[in-house]
């Protein structure tokens, strides 16, 4: 299997933005736990981040022949972008969406995200562990997809 991690805007500046909500892990702390993960688990991991919906939207159509799933946390674009769904959608393949905060208990703008409802699953509200529990189930489903298809 071959997941491909995709982190939204602002998502670079994690372990100093707002330490109080998201932690003071960084990007590259999640990236290097993914990486272990993928490799106990033999999945490949590649991962990308932007501030741009506009590059995200590229890495998307990039992606669509090499790998088997996405890890998604949107970030705030989820809360904005039926462009971002269009193009997860495009890509044909199940995707997960993550949080690392849970945005049901915040401002009421976080409650509606436009990736939730074509979303294989979400995990929200746990930090890291969001993105490592979205990353196992994600990989146990497509895994099981592939062994009933076959
Ligand atoms: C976030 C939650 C979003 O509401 C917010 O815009 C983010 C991060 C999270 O991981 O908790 O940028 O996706």
């Amino acid at each position: 299997m071959r997941i491909a991690v995709v982190h939204g805007p602002n998502l670079n500046l994690l372990g100093v933005r707002e330490p109080e909500v998201y932690g003071t892990g960084t990007l590259a702390d999640i990236d290097r736990a993914l990486e272990a993960l993928g490799r106990e688990v033999d999945t490949e991991v590649e991962s990308f981040q932007s501030n741009s919906e506009g590059r995200i939207l590229d890495y998307l159509a990039e992606i669509r022949d090499r790998v088997d799933g996405v890890l998604i946390n949107p970030a705030g674009l989820g809360h904005t972008s039926v462009a971002l769904l269009d193009g997860l959608l495009a890509t044909s393949k199940p995707f997960a969406e993550v949080h690392l905060s849970n945005p049901a208990s915040r401002e009421s703008f976080r409650r509606h995200s436009f990736l939730t409802p074509a979303a294989v699953g979400v995990v929200a509200g746990f930090g890291v562990d969001s993105y490592l529990s979205g990353f196992r189930c994600l990989n146990n489903y497509l895994v099981r997809r592939s062994a009933t298809a076959s």
